[in-house]
């Protein structure tokens, strides 16, 4: 039976590692997340035969009623709501890091048990707190304004040392219970003092940053209950988590340190003085640009997904391939809220994969589209980044629209984006702005197609 046991979390380790390379790419990600989930189901239930916790009913009943919540969570919670979603399973991860590597403290356990139940308290503890502020903050429960206070950072520093101070403590007195108190008391603490003083849009880094360390928690419970598939999975998630944190920072040309102690988005700066004219232009006329194009480039951020306008915007670009015009969507890594927020709206409204150019593909030959069509997107398309020193996003990495031969901007108003800061491309000579919900804009020019 043990040897059985084993090579089920040999199978699934090799489960998870192949469905993480499967998420690597839109085509194969489904499939990646459907054996991951398998790789998954291996090892919970291998874990729960091999510890003999509960009986097999229970483990059935486990999960049917775990399949339920996850399935009426995935059909129910919106598409914009999927970063609020994941902040709570990252949280839900550390509590249970947290209450593994507590229930796994007995009298025998030796220095190096100790040290790894107190990290998986600790760090459990923090995901824990840090994630239900993230998750107050996306779904504006709290405010998602950054939360900054005088010598917030001195505060934030003398609960690391207790926690450190308290955890040795704990390793060296295990049975006198006040030191783990004290360690699981100032982790949920410092859980919830280390994200206030984050901005409600920088939340996505933040949240991936806590999915590394649910995972970093899970490793450490991992090896407090000595449970090798644990310590694998748990290591896998905090590896991948820190990458795409990683990943994030450089699409913003920021670093770690700055989104986690800057507080940006709480002052809003400003980039500097904007000189030109705003030319709005009617659904009518933008037709008549759009007919004559043989090149057109969509480019969707955050106001595609707020609209839900991705499947009529799946339609317009079938009606201009339709009268000859080649058609590509530019995804910036950083569009929308979260990563692959773009890639995951159009993948669901069907536009084919091999439309979908990344940044860098899109940026070289950007000077060949006729239009590119700007769907919500603010921040990502801001040529400041570029052109003004003075920029709070200058050196952000932009797709940029402007080289293309015409843009339009569809959006309500001026108003700006997430970075708060004007947007040079509103008032370039060969910017139209065709004001409205992105969703009606583009569904007038699709019955302009068909009329
Ligand atoms: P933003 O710069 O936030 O701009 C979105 C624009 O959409 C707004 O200017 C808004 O203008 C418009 N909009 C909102 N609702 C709309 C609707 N119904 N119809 C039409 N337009 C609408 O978005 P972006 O360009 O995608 O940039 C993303 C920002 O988020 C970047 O600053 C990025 O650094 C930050 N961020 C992203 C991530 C990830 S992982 N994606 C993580 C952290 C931070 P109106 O109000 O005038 O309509």
């Amino acid at each position: 039976m043990d040897t059985l046991i084993q090579f089920s979390f040999v199978v699934a380790a090799a489960l998870f590692i192949y469905g993480l390379k499967q998420l690597g790419s839109p085509a194969t990600a489904r499939r990646g997340n459907l054996i991951s989930s398998t790789g998954m189901l291996i090892a919970i239930v291998s874990a729960l035969v091999d510890q003999g916790i509960v009986e097999y009913q229970f483990i059935l009943i486990g999960i049917a009623l775990g399949s339920i919540v996850g399935v009426a969570a995935a059909r129910l919670v919106q598409m914009t709501s999927m970063p609020e979603m994941v902040a709570l399973f990252n949280g839900f991860g550390g509590m249970a890091s947290l209450l593994v590597g507590w229930a796994a403290l007995s009298p025998a356990a030796g220095t190096f048990n100790l040290v790894t139940i107190v990290l998986s308290i600790l760090i459990g503890g923090l995901t824990f707190t840090g994630s239900l502020v993230a998750y107050g903050k996306l779904s504006e429960t709290i405010s998602s304004a950054a939360v900054m206070f005088t010598g917030q950072q001195v505060v934030n520093s003398l609960i690391v040392l207790s926690i450190l101070a308290s955890a040795f403590m704990f390793c060296l007195q295990p049975t006198d219970p006040q030191w783990l108190y004290l360690v699981v008391g100032l982790s949920l603490l410092f859980g919830i003092m280390a994200v206030i003083p984050i901005g409600g849009a920088d939340m996505p880094v933040v949240i991936s940053l806590l999915n590394s360390y649910s995972g970093l928690a899970a490793c450490a419970a991992g090896f407090a209950v000595d449970n090798n598939i644990l310590i694998v999975a748990g290591s896998l998630v905090g590896a991948s988590g820190i990458i795409l944190t990683q990943i994030m920072c450089k699409a913003m040309n920021r670093s770690l340190a700055n989104v986690l102690f800057s507080g940006f988005g709480s002052a809003q700066a400003q980039g500097g003085e904007v000189e030109g004219e705003v030319k709005p232009i009617t659904v009518e006329d933008a037709y008549y640009v759009l007919e004559a194009a043989t090149n057109v480039a969509f480019i969707p951020g955050y106001g595609m997904a707020v609209a839900q306008a991705q499947h009529v915007v799946k339609e317009l670009a079938e009606l201009l391939e339709q009268n000859g015009a080649e058609v590509n969507f530019g995804i910036h890594p950083v569009a929308g809220r979260m990563p692959g927020h773009m890639n995951v709206l159009l993948a669901e409204a069907d536009v084919p994969y091999d439309q979908l150019l990344e940044m860098d593909e899109i940026n070289p030959r950007i000077e060949t589209v006729d239009v590119a069509i700007v769907i919500g997107a603010n921040d990502v398309v801001n040529p400041a980044a570029r052109e003004m020193e003075s920029s709070p996003i200058y050196g952000m990495p932009v797709i940029n629209v402007d080289h293309a031969r015409t843009v339009f901007v569809l959006k309500r108003s001026m108003a700006s984006g997430f970075a708060g800061i004007e947007n040079p491309l509103f008032y370039k000579d060969n910017t139209r702005m065709l004001f409205g919900d992105a969703k009606e804009s583009i569904g007038g020019l699709v019955r302009e197609f068909g009329s």
